[in-house]
């Protein structure tokens, strides 16, 4: 769907070169949200401008559908943007203009005549939830409804991507809840394949499929967001998941423990609740349960629980054996010996 080869961006500044974008490449999939996360500052907008051509890459490919945007015409590339929607965190919407005219405003661009575009625009506000704002200013609209108007401009076309640039990060989280339940919508019921940039590990639990985590203009780890949460490789993929799966124990609690301490990773709560059980009903082993947890990540279960295991040192491997067996990833945080 889109394919990005060795993609570079490199701004000329006063200063000299900055990089940007640095050698990434990147597959997106038909009809997946796709999330890529990373702190201010390390190319995250760069790359998804570029994904459009608002930013001209200084070199490597793009490709949308199989089309390479980079090798296109002016006026061909004019038209493949129709086929690529965008919504920006501020919204972006004309001031001056009602709602009704900021979304036709996208119809026009592609030569609608007027019957189209009333009957386009009506469909859109449905989609969104606002037919009762046809005619507001944006003044007279919520952060929220701002982005579904922002939304629904973007969809005008019927594009096949949606580039979203930080689209939660002015809203408050109700708002945000329900910004992304109407992107999860869309993405269903459109077959729509979104982009979506975020620092916050929050929206790509809520919504994203696959993941992949920018620093300094290059991507440092990408896979599916479910294995990123078990299994992170690269440290600064670990601290955006640690924002989600922290927990703190208090350090009284653990250097007082004269056993193992445990966290335990298990594909929903039920199934680990089972295997804890099993093991303390077979090994002669305490368990102490010191924290427990279940995160949805878009919608499955992932159950975190942290015990401490105290016992016969020999029964207690034992009893950890048998629990990494059974579970996605069991890791020691605390050994007494
Ligand atoms: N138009 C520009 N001219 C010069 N340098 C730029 C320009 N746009 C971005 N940069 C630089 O490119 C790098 C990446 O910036 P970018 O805006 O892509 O980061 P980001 O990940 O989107 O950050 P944020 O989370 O703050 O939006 C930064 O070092 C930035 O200063
Ligand atoms: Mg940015």
């Amino acid at each position: 769907m889109i394919e990005v080869r060795n993609l570079v961006k490199e701004y000329k500044t006063k200063k000299g070169k900055v990089t940007g974008v640095d050698h990434v490449s990147l597959h997106v999939k038909r009809g997946e949200i796709f999330g890529i996360v990373g702190y201010s500052g390390a190319g995250k907008s760069s790359l998804l401008r570029c994904l459009n051509l608002l930013e001209k890459p200084s070199s490597g490919e793009i490709l949308i559908d199989g089309i390479p945007l980079t090798s296109l015409r002016k006026a061909e590339l004019r038209k493949a943007r129709l086929k690529i929607g965008m919504i920006f965190q501020h919204f972006h919407l004309v001031s001056s203009k009602t709602v009704f005219e900021n979304i036709s405003f996208a119809l026009k661009a592609a030569h609608k005549n007027k019957a189209e575009i009333d009957k386009r625009v009506t469909e859109l506000l449905e989609m969104v939830g606002l037919s009762d704002k046809r005619n507001a200013y944006p003044a007279q609209l919520s952060g929220g409804q701002k982005q579904r108007v922002g939304i629904a401009r973007a969809l005008a076309n019927d594009p096949s991507v949606l580039l979203c640039d930080e689209a939660t990060s002015a809203l408050d989280p109700s708002t945000t809840q329900s910004i992304l339940s109407l992107l999860k919508k869309i993405n269903r019921e459109l077959g729509l394949t979104i982009v979506l940039i975020t620092h916050e590990m929050d929206v790509v639990k809520e919504v994203c499929d696959r993941m992949a985590v920018m620093q300094n203009g290059a991507v440092v780890e990408e896979g599916h967001v479910y294995d990123l949460f078990t299994n992170p490789a690269n440290p600064l993929t670990k601290e955006f998941i640690n924002t989600i799966l922290q927990f703190s124990i208090p350090a009284s609690l653990l250097s007082a423990s004269p056993g193992k301490i445990v966290k335990i990773f298990f594909q929903g709560a039920a199934a680990g609740e089972a295997v804890i059980s099993d093991a303390l009903q077979t090994f002669k082993v305490k368990g102490n349960i010191l924290h427990g947890k279940i995160e949805y990540i878009k919608d499955v279960p992932l159950g975190i629980f942290i015990i401490e295991l105290t016992g016969d040192p020999a029964e207690v491997d034992r009893a950890i054996h048998y629990i990494q067996s059974r579970t996605e990833k069991l890791e020691v945080i605390q050994d007494a010996a």
